[in-house]
């Protein structure tokens, strides 16, 4: 079976379940500066999962791209990966647990389905504990299938919350136990009687939350207001195992990857451990590199957030291309390349913004290329003996010279550096940024905040008034709002006059003091693009969306010859505009090339 077939069948047996298909929503999460990543299916639905309505309704399917970063150090075995694709399907507030297990028993086993052998299934359920009680419900209806396909009941494992238990995203929100579906992938025996999960053949497909709670900043669980499911079935592994294969870099979204990789090595997959390793953490790598650059706002190699990671994966995989004798300039982007010919069909902006991909990949190789000789140069003057753990973090920290690169270095030198000391010197630098780092997580759209809904109101009208100023060329490439300001990014090729700014705040203020109301309205992608919403239209369904509008009211709906602005987003927004106060700009420059970043207070 191909991807695009795994895919379609997912979607096509929940549509005939009464779900409705729903777009991957972009890798970036919209107006949430408490995460970097889409991590999962059930991000962007947080705010539905809550209580909110979505505009196509209680049951919803798709498949969603994902990014993350905390299972990086596993990366390199046969299923872990930094980019993966994760079908979902969804209850919000409509069925539960024993249609959720029933949908996906028979989507795994029906013959008109996967057909997966059921001797080699096995599930888990959370045991409980003082948050939650054991999930007898799940186990009951698991141990009637298992009894009805004459299975035995020691393959339904009952796990703590360290394994049985999701959620939430964040630091706070939507989270609930769960029930895993586990596959035995070493094809060439039978699967043991019982499911044992330091096992590395029983590899998790599936996962079934039942999210019934939200966890609170004090660390307490409250019940939800409904009950809800939230899956994830990871397409990679997946698609390796209906193959029959228990390496998932062996599938078609890997093996032209790897292909590409072994003709520019020269070397080959099969050469041994730590070939394989190699080439499988530059596949992965440089695919999530290719994703997040593919992304409409534009996203390059930097310092800070998602440009930090996208800097530390291309570098990651250009150090391990170097382990394995690559010597091509540019080679990344031959890699990306392949990238693009395995999910152009399917996401269509890996296409749209190819160009920018490989160029900004050639220019991270070309920078990294550079850093390495300086680095290497600082290197040679410290060669004559052994290494201090200090002077291995200065080369770290001055000149970007990567620890692996110091130690494989002195190594070939039969010099000595020390680790420990390294370690510490990273640690305390980590410990500073993290305590940096958090005052991120203070405010922020997860909490809908007065200020936050304030100040992402302010961000529609700014948007509007950009356009009506500089022109209609200017779209949204990102924006990050904390409860005291927000922060735009917009495509713009110049610096912007001190007149335009002030062009655009009195725009923004005049808004303001006709006290607009926001009007929130349920339309389709088309009907919103046809009466000139700005928003995302790069979908390939026709979903229903949210469209806010600050316009007069008139009869019950905003009058749209009159509106100021109009928006797809999932809200929320203030009700009229009279209560933002007054808006200033606060700083304009420069984010990346053609791209200008402003911040904006209400006062
Ligand atoms: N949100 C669940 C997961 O990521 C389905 O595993």
């Amino acid at each position: 079976m191909t991807a695009k077939e795994l895919r379609s069948k997912y979607l096509e047996f929940f549509q005939a379940k009464g779900h409705v298909a729903i777009s991957s929503a972009s890798l970036l999460p919209e107006n949430d500066p408490t995460v970097l990543f889409t991590t999962a299916g059930m991000h962007p639905l947080v705010p539905y999962l809550l209580g909110e309505s979505h505009p196509a309704g209680k049951r919803l399917v798709n498949a969603q791209k994902c990014i993350r970063t905390d299972d990086i150090d596993e990366v390199g075995d046969k299923t872990h990966h930094t980019f993966f694709e994760m079908m979902g399907n969804w209850s919000l507030g409509d069925y539960f647990k024993k249609e959720a297990i029933l949908y996906s028993w028979e989507f795994l086993t029906s013959p008109n389905y996967l057909g997966l052998d059921k001797e080699r299934l096995a599930v888990s359920v959370f045991a409980g504990d003082s948050d939650a009680p054991f999930d007898s419900e799940a186990y009951e209806i698991w141990a009637e299938i298992f009894k009805a396909n004459n299975l035995p009941l020691s393959r339904i494992a009952k796990l703590p919350k360290k394994n049985n238990w999701w959620g939430p995203a964040g630091l706070t929100g939507p989270c609930g136990p769960d029930t895993e579906i586990f596959y035995w992938t070493d094809f060439s025996k039978t699967a043991p009687l019982s499911f044992n999960d330091d096992h590395e053949s029983w590899v998790e497909i599936w996962n079934n939350v039942f999210m019934e709670y939200n966890k609170q900043s004090d660390g307490t669980y409250e019940p939800l207001l409904q009950k809800n499911v939230d899956t994830g079935l990871g397409l990679e592994r997946t698609l390796a195992t209906i193959n029959g294969m228990d390496d998932n870099y062996e599938s078609e979204l890997f093996a032209p990857l790897i292909s590409k990789i072994e003709i520019l090595s020269g070397k080959s997959y099969q050469a041994g451990v730590d070939v394989k390793k190699a080439m499988r953490i530059i596949a992965d790598h440089v695919k999530a590199a290719t994703f997040i650059s593919a992304d409409d706002k534009s996203i390059k190699p930097a310092n800070t957030d998602q440009g930090y990671v996208l800097r530390r994966l291309i570098r990651r995989a250009l150090r391990y291309g170097r382990q394995l004798g690559i010597v091509k300039i540019n080679w990344l982007a031959e890699i990306a390349q392949e990238v693009i010919n395995i999910y152009g069909d399917f996401y269509l902006e890996l296409k749209r913004n190819q160009a920018f991909i490989i160029s900004s990949l050639n220019e991270e190789e070309e920078k990294f290329t550079r850093t390495l000789e300086k680095g290497m140069l600082e290197f040679e003057k410290l060669a004559n003996s052994d290494i201090s753990g200090r002077d291995a973090f200065n080369l770290y920290q001055s000149y970007g010279f990567p620890w692996e690169m110091t130690a494989e270095l002195a190594r070939e030198r039969g010099l000595q550096v020390d680790q420990a000391s390294f370690e510490q010197e990273l640690k305390k630098h980590q410990d500073l940024s993290r305590t940096a780092a958090a005052g991120k997580f203070k405010g922020g759209l997860a909490d809908n905040s007065e200020e936050t809904t304030k100040l992402h109101t302010a961000a529609h009208l700014l948007l509007a008034a950009l356009r009506q100023v500089l022109g209609e060329h200017v779209v949204q490439k990102g924006s990050n709002i904390t409860a005291e300001r927000l922060r735009f990014d917009f495509s713009h090729p110049e610096k912007m006059t001190t007149e335009q700014i002030s062009a655009v705040e009195k725009l923004v203020n005049d808004a303001i003091a006709a006290d607009l109301p926001i009007t929130c309205e349920e339309l389709s992608l088309t009907e919103a693009k046809n009466r000139g919403a700005m928003g995302v239209f790069a979908s390939k369904y026709d979903e229903r969306v949210k469209v806010y509008t600050a316009a007069p009211v008139e009869n019950d709906k905003p009058n749209l010859d009159q509106a100021f602005s109009q928006e797809i987003c999932g809200g929320p927004h203030v009700e009229r505009t009279g209560v933002l106060g007054t808006f200033k700009i606060s700083k304009e420059g420069s984010s990346s090339a053609g791209i200008r970043r402003i911040k904006g207070i209400l006062e």
